[in-house]
């Protein structure tokens, strides 16, 4: 399994990126890979404390610029702020790496509407107000931009129990294929990464807390029986912000062992089935010709 980073040395110097839900989880790890290929990077997100905390961290493994911001996406205006304070600091912002995202397991009849609100706001208004401040700025500006969103793969699959994420992630999985043909005549690139089970602290409190995952262990979804590892998805995200990838518009890369096509295949639960059944089925599946 690789945990090492994939592009040469140097490869987003120049360029300043804003990654929103930066100071935890995946996004701190794609920080800390963008920032070690030479990017300026900003974080933003609502704890102050927790985002200084990483920028502090991540400055001196790296040592490289980088830059916090407290913003609540949900908030419109303090994404203008984020951009200006941007521009003020490295002269400009290249990139949005829409990562930020709230999510908690319920079943959908336990919601109260404020629960609903509360997750799409974050994941698809924030998704939503980031782009749209960016993009005014870049078509303004007559800049190229990338917009990278981070959406996972019940997005097209839906998912019960978790059915404020699936509609948001929908909804950012639509704008990213929309605003990938509408302004790519604006050089701005729009692209989104899928992952499958990354272990991190916010999803895995929320999602697979303790007493569940010893029942039902989630990685027995996945054929490559493993979780992924959090330099995996930085390697990708790097690329996707990349020059590298500058032909790559309007999609979504799968990164997740396999896991949404396995549950999909409808005889991919006979992986259960011990060699020594296999025998005894065998003698009812051949030879049924005269049947
Ligand atoms: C039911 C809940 C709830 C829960 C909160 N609420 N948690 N309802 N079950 N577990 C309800 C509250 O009762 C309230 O409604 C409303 O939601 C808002 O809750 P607040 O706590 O006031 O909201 P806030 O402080 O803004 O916090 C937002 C949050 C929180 C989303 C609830 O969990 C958060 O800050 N999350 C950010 C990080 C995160 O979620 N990371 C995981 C991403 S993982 P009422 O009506 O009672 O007032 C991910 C991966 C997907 O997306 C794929 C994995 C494979
Ligand atoms: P995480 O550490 O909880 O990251 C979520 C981030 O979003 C936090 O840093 C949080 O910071 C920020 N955030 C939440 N609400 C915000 C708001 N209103 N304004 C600004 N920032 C806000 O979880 P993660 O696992 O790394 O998730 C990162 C991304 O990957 C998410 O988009 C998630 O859906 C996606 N994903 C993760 C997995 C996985 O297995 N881990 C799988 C599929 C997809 P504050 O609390 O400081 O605001």
């Amino acid at each position: 399994m690789i945990k090492d980073g994939m592009l040469k040395k140097g490869a987003l110097t120049g360029q300043t990126i804003l990654v929103t839900g930066g100071g935890t989880g995946l996004g701190k790890s794609m920080s800390s890979y963008f920032l070690t290929l030479g990017a300026n990077v900003i974080i933003a997100s609502r704890k102050a404390d927790v985002l200084e905390n990483a920028a502090d961290e991540l400055r001196s493994e790296t040592g490289g610029n980088i830059l916090a911001i407290p913003c609540d996406v949900r908030k419109y205006e303090e994404l203008e702020n984020v951009l200006k304070m941007g521009i003020d600091t490295f002269g400009g912002v290249d990139t949005l790496v829409n990562n930020a995202a709230g999510n908690f397991i319920s079943p959908t009849e336990r919601l109260s509407h404020k629960a609903f609100d509360v997750i799409t706001d974050i994941v698809l208004k924030g998704s939503y107000n980031a782009s749209l401040a960016f993009g005014k700025y870049w078509i303004k500006e007559k800049k190229p931009g990338i917009i990278l969103n981070i959406v996972t793969t019940y997005a097209w699959t839906g998912s019960g129990y978790v059915v404020p994420s699936a509609a948001a992630k929908a909804g950012v999985l639509a704008m990213t294929r929309s605003l990938a043909s509408e302004w790519a005549k604006y050089n701005i690139r729009s692209n989104a990464i899928a992952p499958g089970p990354f272990p991190t602290q916010g999803a895995w409190s929320r999602l697979f807390p303790e007493v569940l995952a010893k029942k039902l262990d989630p990685i027995n979804r996945i054929p490559l029986k493993r979780y992924g590892e959090h330099q995996e998805l930085a390697n990708l995200a790097a690329y996707l912000v990349s020059d590298y990838s500058g032909y790559i518009n309007g999609e979504v890369i799968t990164i997740d062992g396999g896991e949404w096509i396995y549950g999909a295949g409808e005889f991919n639960m006979l992986d259960n089935v011990p060699s020594e059944m296999w025998d005894e089925i065998e003698k009812y599946t051949r030879n049924r010709k005269k049947e």
